[in-house]
């Protein structure tokens, strides 16, 4: 099989951990980079994941590189087609994603920095917290072209929602269809509208109320997780959203993904990152699509997107 690329993931935490795995799992990349600020702690998981892989049947290598204070370490990025950043601290329970913008605003400036210098022609895929603003800040501190810098939110939201319906109807995940735009946050609009089981509208199949219970446990999904763990939050199925979402950059497959992407006129919407669905390739955001939405989900939209413009045009102060 030809494997080809080198994608790195920038913090090993539970989150860029079980992304270097998946990713090496799919056996596509020629190497996977794992980098953290704790000495030791990438080299460890590489070594681990590498011996995992006459078990698992993979040959992508792993690499685990601690970097320094002042970007020791990350020429071992160099010549990634693929960065994604996950270094950032998570929320405990009772925090909201936003309690974390000051920390990680830090964190993503000094990791941007080193993409910028080491891996120039990178694909950035940002998943730090809190999502939308972080996004915006890698795209700024990179100066990457916007649509290389692509930040994951709605692949996870849309599965947290696919999930509960399917749990709701006792159905296969595999019949369900959702989406989530918007936020990764209080103004996320879970679009009922575009909801099917087997191709039958989800209005058919659920009441109103029983499908508003689910948009705000969908709108709640990472908090339900946060508070049920205790200390940090989820990573298996926000890694396999991530990992996914480098799987279609170096196929160039041309999915089309609920991301975070920089929205300039679509929904009558300009000038702000927020959470569409896009065609993702080799260049990142081919393009972002346009679907049908309800007023009530359009209104929805616009308001999450100036919500989180206000927050934007803050991140350059930080
Ligand atoms: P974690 O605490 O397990 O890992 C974070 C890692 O980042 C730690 O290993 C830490 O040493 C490292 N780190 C800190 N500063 C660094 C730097 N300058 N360079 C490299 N590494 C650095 O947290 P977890 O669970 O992995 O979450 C990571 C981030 O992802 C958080 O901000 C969290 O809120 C976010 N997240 C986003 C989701 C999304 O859907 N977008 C879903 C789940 C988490
Ligand atoms: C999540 O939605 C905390 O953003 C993280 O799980």
């Amino acid at each position: 099989m030809a494997r080809r690329g080198k994608v790195s993931v920038i913090g090993a935490g539970f989150y860029g951990s079980t992304t270097a795995l998946r990713l090496a799992e799919y056996d596509i990349f020629e190497t996977v980079v794992l980098t953290d600020v704790v000495e030791g702690k990438p080299e460890g998981l590489a070594l681990d994941l590498n011996q995992s892989r006459w078990i698992e049947g993979f040959e992508t290598k792993l690499i685990g590189q601690t970097t320094g204070p002042n970007g020791e370490g990350y020429e071992m990025i160099a010549g990634s087609e693929i960065v994604i950043i996950t270094a950032g601290l998570p929320r405990k329970p009772g925090m909201s994603r936003m309690d974390l913008i000051e920390t990680n605003a830090k964190i993503m400036r000094s990791v941007a920095e080193n993409i910028a210098k080491h891996a120039p022609g990178a694909i950035v895929i940002n998943v730090a917290n809190p999502l939308d603003e972080m996004t915006a800040l890698a795209q700024l501190v990179t100066g990457f072209p916007f649509q290389r810098v692509i930040g994951q939110a709605g692949m996870l939201d849309t599965a947290r929602f696919t999930h509960f319906v399917a749990e709701e109807l006792n159905v296969p995940v595999a019949s369900v269809t959702t989406l989530t735009l918007g936020s990764h946050g209080d103004t996320m609009v879970p679009v009922a509208s575009a909801c099917s089981v087997d191709g039958k509208p989800l209005a058919d199949l659920l009441s109103a109320d029983k499908i508003e219970e689910l948009v705000v446990r969908t709108r709640n999904g990472g908090a339900e997780v946060v508070a049920l763990l205790k200390t940090g939050s989820a990573y298996y199925a926000p890694s396999a959203a991530a990992a996914r979402m480098a799987k279609a950059v170096i196929e160039d497959s041309g999915a089309v993904m609920p991301v975070c992407a920089w929205v300039d006129g679509e929904y009558g919407i300009s000038g702000v990152y927020l959470g569409v669905e896009a065609e993702i390739g080799r260049q990142g955001v081919r393009k972002v699509v346009e679907g049908d939405l309800s007023e009530s989900e359009l209104a929805g939209l616009r308001d999450a997107a100036e919500a989180v413009r206000a927050k934007q045009a803050d991140i350059a102060d930080l």
